[in-house]
């Protein structure tokens, strides 16, 4: 694993750090989702993550529940979601790009699960979750990283913790320690809405989740080829994976 050769401090981000980011988040989600179809080989839209799988199957019971994928794209967990919940479950599927949520509604009809799914358009930095609802299941797959700071973050898992459900399951797959290494071995911080490192992850979710049980985490190494400017690069980050579930 490469380190970092620049850290910022993750609450001393600025406005136009954060502004850079966020754009890039967009352009390359927006980008990526143009020209590639959900289940596309050679790509991270091939197939649904092990980890959503696991909270699904976990999560799946006699008794529909409300569940929600945050940060949802173009429904590469929506639609496993409703597929394998208990029937009449709902999912809510939340994402900023409105083209992203287009995609996610043509998926979702292909798939058949349309009544299932309510696709929002909507940005996490803001998202509340109606408090006249409890949720059985929130998911957010490399999602919940992507908002102003540490502390945006921090408020994000906060509203998810009081919106579950006693006995509901939280599933994150959070994307630190990002760097980005060019073909010559050039290393430079990758372009995100604010430096994210894997130790303040496991603080937050400590903090944030302290007598939730434990159902599943990991953490690895990850690497995934990118370009950028038609520059191709390879994206080097630590994936901590975390599903835990709210004490009854
Ligand atoms: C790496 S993709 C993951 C998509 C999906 N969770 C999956 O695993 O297939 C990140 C998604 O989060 C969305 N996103 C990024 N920042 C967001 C925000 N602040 N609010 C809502 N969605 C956001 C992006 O538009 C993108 O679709």
């Amino acid at each position: 694993m490469v380190e970092p050769l620049v850290r910022r401090m993750p609450d001393l981000v600025t406005d136009s750090m954060f502004a850079e980011g966020r754009a890039e988040t967009l352009r390359y989600h927006e980008d990526l989702y143009a020209s590639t179809p959900l289940g596309a080989a050679n790509s991270w839209l091939l197939e649904p993550d092990q980890l959503v799988l696991k909270a699904i199957e976990l999560s799946r019971g006699a008794n529909p529940i409300l569940a929600f994928d945050l940060g949802a794209g173009v429904g590469r967990h929506t639609i496993p979601m409703a597929q394998g919940l208990a029937a009449g479950s709902k999912v809510i599927a939340v994402d900023v790009i409105p083209s992203a949520i287009a995609h996610l509604k043509t998926n979702c009809a292909a798939a058949g699960v349309s009544d299932m799914v309510t696709p929002v358009v909507g940005d996490l930095e803001k998202f509340t979750f109606d408090t006249s609802m409890v949720a059985g299941l929130i998911v957010g797959f490399s999602a919940v990283e992507h908002v102003s700071s540490i502390t945006a973050m921090r408020a994000l898992l906060c509203r998810c913790a009081a919106a579950t459900a006693p006995g509901g399951l939280v599933a994150l797959g959070i994307f630190a320690d990002r760097i980005e290494e060019l073909v010559d071995g050039t290393i430079r911080p990758a372009l995100v809405e604010f430096d994210l490192d894997s130790m303040t992850v496991h603080t937050v979710l400590d903090e944030v989740f302290p007598s939730w049980i434990i159902e599943y985490t990991h953490t690895g190494a990850e690497h995934v080829p990118e370009e950028r400017d038609g520059i191709p690069y390879q994206l080097e980050s630590t994936l901590i994976q975390f599903i835990g579930r709210k004490p009854r």
